[in-house]
C-alpha cells in the first residue's frame, strides 16, 4: 500500500437496493437476495465490491495480508482501526496494556450504578425514550468515566461522537462537503478538549485509561501524545453509537417478540446468549470495509489491487450455510459465531465492554420493568449511516415490577 491512504467512502453511501423507506429500515431480505444472486459483486455507483457470504466476509476480514485497513473516510486521521501490520500490532499491544479485560470487568459495579440511576429517573412515569433516556447516556458516561472526563462535559461528548460517525444521505458532493465541514469542526474541538485532559493526567495520574495510556510501555516504546489522542477519539467514535444501537436493537426485539420479556426475566442466565443473538440479528455495524492490496480472485470475480471491498457482516450473520434458521431470533442460540465484532487482528477491542454494558442493561430493564411496548403511533426510523444499524428514536411504555 502506498504511503498515501486511500479515501474510501463506499460504506457510507447507501446501496441503491436500499433506496425505499421499507428496504432501508429492513435491509435483511435484500441482503438475502443479494447473497444468493450475486454473492460477490461490483457496484458501479458506489465504486466498490460487496461481499455477502459468511465464508467470504470471514476471509476478507481475516486476510489482512490481502485486504488493507489503511484507508480513511471523510476527516479521519491515522488510528488503530485504519492501520496494517506492523504498525497495527505495535499500537494494539500498547493500548491492550491499558484496555485489559480486568480493567473492563472492574467497571461492572459502576455500570450497574449508572444503569440504576438512569432507570430510577424514568421508572415512575411508565414511559421513556429508550435512546435519549437510557441507551445513549449509558455508553457515553462509561467512556467519559474511563477517559477521566467530568460529568458536566458528557453532553458535549455525545454530540462530538455522533458527528464523527455521521453518514451521508445523498451521494452528492454538496452532501459530503456539508458533513465533512461538521466533522472537521467536531474532531478539532474534541481533540483540543482531550489534549487538556491529557495534560492534567500527565501532572496527576488517576485510575483511568488516559493515565494508563500515558504509562503504557513496551521495550522502551511509549505512545506519543498524538497517538493517545487519536486512540481516545477512536474509543468515542467506535464505542458510543454502536453500544447505543446494541441496547436499542435488543429492546426493539423485546417489543417485537414480547413473549421473550417474561422468558428472559424469569431466567436471567439467558441474557448473555440473548446479547449475542441481538448482535447477530440486528448488527449495529453492518459492514466494515477494506482495500485490496493486490489482485484477488473471489468466487471467479477479479478484485483488483486498490479496489474497495465492503464486507457485509449483517448478511453473513444470516447465511444459512453457517446458521440454522438464520432469520429467526433464537434467544439461546449456541454456537453463535456472528461476525458483528469483526474477525482477525482488528477484532473489536471494546467487545468485552459492549457485552458487559448490554448484559447489565438488559438484566436491569427486565428485572425492573415488564410489559415493555413501543409507544402507539411512534414514528420509528432507521439512523442515517448505512454502515450502522439503529433507530433514531424508540419511545416505549412499561409497567414497573414490584
Ligand atoms: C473495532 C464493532 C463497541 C472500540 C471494531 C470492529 C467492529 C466493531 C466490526 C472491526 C472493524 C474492522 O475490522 O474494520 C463494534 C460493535 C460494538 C463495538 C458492534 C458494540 C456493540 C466498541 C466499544 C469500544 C470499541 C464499546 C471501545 C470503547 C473498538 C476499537 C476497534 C474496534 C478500538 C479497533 C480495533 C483494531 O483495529 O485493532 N468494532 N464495536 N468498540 N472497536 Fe468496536
Amino acid at each position: 500500500m502506498s504511503a498515501e491512504r486511500v479515501v474510501n467512502l463506499a460504506p457510507i453511501i447507501p446501496m441503491k437496493e436500499l433506496n425505499t423507506k421499507e428496504t432501508y429500515f429492513n435491509p435483511f431480505p435484500v441482503y438475502d437476495v443479494l447473497q444468493k444472486e450475486s454473492p460477490v459483486r461490483f457496484d458501479i455507483e458506489r465504486n466498490c465490491w460487496d461481499v455477502f457470504l459468511y465464508e467470504d466476509v470471514d476471509y476478507v476480514l481475516k486476510k489482512h495480508e490481502l485486504f488493507s485497513s489503511e484507508q480513511r473516510r471523510m476527516v479521519e486521521r491515522e488510528n488503530l482501526l485504519r492501520m496494517d501490520p506492523p504498525r497495527h500490532k505495535q499500537m494494539r499491544d500498547l493500548v491492550n496494556k491499558a484496555f485489559t479485560p480486568k480493567a473492563i470487568n472492574d467497571l461492572a459495579p459502576r455500570i450497574k450504578e449508572i444503569t440504576a440511576e438512569l432507570l430510577d429517573e424514568v421508572g415512575e412515569s411508565g414511559e421513556m425514550n429508550m435512546i435519549a433516556d437510557f441507551a445513549m447516556p449509558l455508553p457515553v458516561i462509561v467512556i467519559a468515566d474511563l477517559l477521566g472526563v467530568p460529568p458536566e462535559d458528557r453532553e458535549k461528548f455525545k454530540v462530538w461522537s455522533d458527528t464523527l460517525v455521521k453518514g451521508v444521505v445523498e451521494n452528492k458532493p454538496e452532501a459530503f462537503a456539508a458533513v465533512e465541514k461538521e466533522q472537521v469542526q467536531a474532531r478539532d474541538e474534541l481533540r483540543d478538549y482531550l489534549a487538556d485532559v491529557l495534560e492534567l493526567r500527565r501532572k496527576e495520574p488517576h485510575d483511568d485509561i488516559m493515565s494508563a495510556l500515558l504509562a503504557a510501555e513496551i521495550d522502551g516504546t511509549k505512545l506519543t501524545d498524538s497517538e493517545i489522542l487519536e486512540f481516545s477519539m477512536l474509543l468515542l467514535a467506535a464505542g458510543n453509537e454502536t453500544t447505543t444501537n446494541l441496547i436499542t436493537n435488543g429492546v426493539r426485539i423485546l417489543t417485537e417478540m414480547p413473549h421473550l420479556q417474561k422468558e428472559v426475566a424469569k431466567n436471567l442466565a439467558l441474557v448473555p446468549t440473548m446479547v449475542e443473538e441481538v448482535l447477530r440479528y440486528y448488527p449495529p455495524v453492518q459492514a466494515p470495509s477494506r482495500i485490496a492490496k493486490e489482485d484477488v480472485i473471489l468466487r471467479d470475480q477479479l478484485i483488483k489491487k486498490g479496489d474497495a471491498v465492503v464486507a457485509w457482516v449483517a448478511a453473513a450473520n444470516r447465511d444459512e450455510a453457517k446458521f440454522s434458521d438464520p432469520h429467526s431470533f433464537i434467544v439461546n442460540r449456541k454456537p453463535n459465531q456472528h461476525l458483528t465484532f469483526g474477525k482477525g487482528i482488528h477484532f473489536c477491542l471494546g467487545a468485552p465492554l459492549a457485552r458487559l454494558e448490554a448484559k447489565v442493561a438488559f438484566e436491569e430493564l427486565l428485572t425492573r420493568f415488564h410489559h415493555l411496548n413501543v409507544k402507539k403511533d411512534a414514528l420509528i426510523e432507521r439512523t442515517q449511516a448505512p454502515q450502522m444499524y439503529g433507530v433514531v428514536e424508540y419511545p416505549v411504555t412499561f409497567k414497573q415490577s414490584l
